[in-house]
């Protein structure tokens, strides 16, 4: 009788995430006219969309998906509250942000810019947040001194980020993933890494370890056409200390119907996938970086959308056991609509960041 019940326990918590922490991988690099000089950002529309034309009641986006709040600006503090509460709301631990580093190029200003308002916005709302650091954006940006500038790049990341409270550490290290790398390798992190104390926890694209230098602790894994048999292979294979799973919804990227060029390969996209990707990463690893959040132009989006409403965050709240309820999902939207509807009303305002604040609070 007793190792029956045993037996019945094990099997529920076999499908839920007891004690595993899940992250999103998050974009801040959308822009809307009002925060753009008067032009939609380059990620709303690549080379050939114009969020102002409607087809077939939707607006005309660089992307096969509608955010449920409408194209917005990664910086708008009313967008990153409703982004991170319906994060919050499906027991999401926090999120891992794709930075540009310090450079001046292209709109990476304006990416860092969006990425320390969501870093603002994990403080009020109560979630950790890590760092993918694009050392891909060295080359784009024609950087010459690449690893003075990476040096730069790591300094200030050391003031400015892994000195809050909410900055993710592991074993006391702050953890910091490199989406590559792609253009540093080996002993060249050593160098840039220097000067840093304490060190990071250091982490790769899956596969590549090997090319992180010595304080490199461990992979993330990523979306690919193998699906799940790359995905198995690696959780089954790969050797390091830290292992950061990954789940999605699918992968159907707009670069081609957008001018941009880019890969054509597709996953299917919905609830099988990202059931599918999500079990296996539970069943594998203690962490897990969604990928994504809201890769519009990739196709891999958990937001909310139009398209498919919240049915991944649905199911996240589900196998986190959150004390949140759909309906919590509900009340964040609606206070987002309300703080757009009541703009002009202080009194307004406040009453809706108070309602937020109580909301994000209720079960610290
Ligand atoms: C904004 O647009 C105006 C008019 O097109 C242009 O003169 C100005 O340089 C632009 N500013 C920025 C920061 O892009
Ligand atoms: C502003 O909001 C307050 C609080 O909800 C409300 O009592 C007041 O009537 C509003 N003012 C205007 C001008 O709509």
């Amino acid at each position: 009788m007793r190792t029956l019940l045993l037996l019945s326990f094990l099997l529920f918590f076999a499908f839920n995430c007891n004690g595993v922490e899940v992250y999103v991988h998050m974009m801040p690099w959308f822009e809307t006219k009002e925060t753009n000089n008067g032009t939609w950002g380059i990620h709303w529309t690549m080379d050939n969309e114009d969020p102002d034309v409607v087809i077939n009641g939707k607006q005309d986006l660089a992307s096969f998906y509608h955010p449920q709040i409408g194209p917005y600006a990664s910086g708008d503090p009313d967008v990153v509250d409703w982004q991170l509460g319906v994060m919050k709301a499906a027991g999401i631990s926090g999120v891992f942000i794709d930075w540009p580093g310090t450079v001046d190029f292209a709109d990476y200003r304006k990416n860092k810019q969006n990425a320390e308002a969501i870093i603002d916005g994990t403080q009020r709302t109560g979630l950790k947040f890590a760092v993918v650091y694009e050392d891909h954006n060295l080359n784009l940006a024609f950087v010459p001194d690449q690893i003075g500038q990476a040096t730069e790049d790591m300094a200030y990341l050391q003031e400015n980020y892994f000195v809050k409270d909410n900055y993710l550490h592991v074993d006391e290290k702050p953890l910091l993933m490199d989406f590559g790398p792609q253009v540093l390798y080996e002993k060249m992190w050593d160098q840039i890494f220097t000067p840093i104390e304490p060190k990071p926890a250091f982490l790769t694209l899956w596969n590549q370890h090997l090319q992180g230098g010595s304080y490199c602790e461990g992979e993330y894994a990523w979306v690919w056409l193998d699906f799940l048999d790359g995905l198995t292979t690696w959780y089954d294979q790969v050797d390091v200390p830290i292992k950061i799973g990954t789940a999605y919804p699918g992968f159907q990227p707009f670069y081609q119907m957008g001018g941009w060029g880019g890969p054509t390969w597709t996953i299917d996209y919905g609830e099988d996938t990202f059931r599918q990707s999500f079990e296996l990463a539970l069943q594998n690893t203690e962490m897990i970086q969604i990928c994504t959040w809201n890769d519009y132009g990739e196709g891999t989006i958990i937001e909310p959308t139009d398209e498919f409403g919240t049915t991944f965050v649905d199911i996240i709240q589900q196998a986190t056991g959150s004390k949140y309820t759909h309906e919590d999902f509900e009340e964040l939207t609606n206070i987002y609509f309300m703080r757009r509807k009541h703009a002009d009303n202080a009194t307004k305002l406040e009453e809706l960041r108070n309602q937020y604040h109580e909301l994000m609070h209720k079960f610290d």
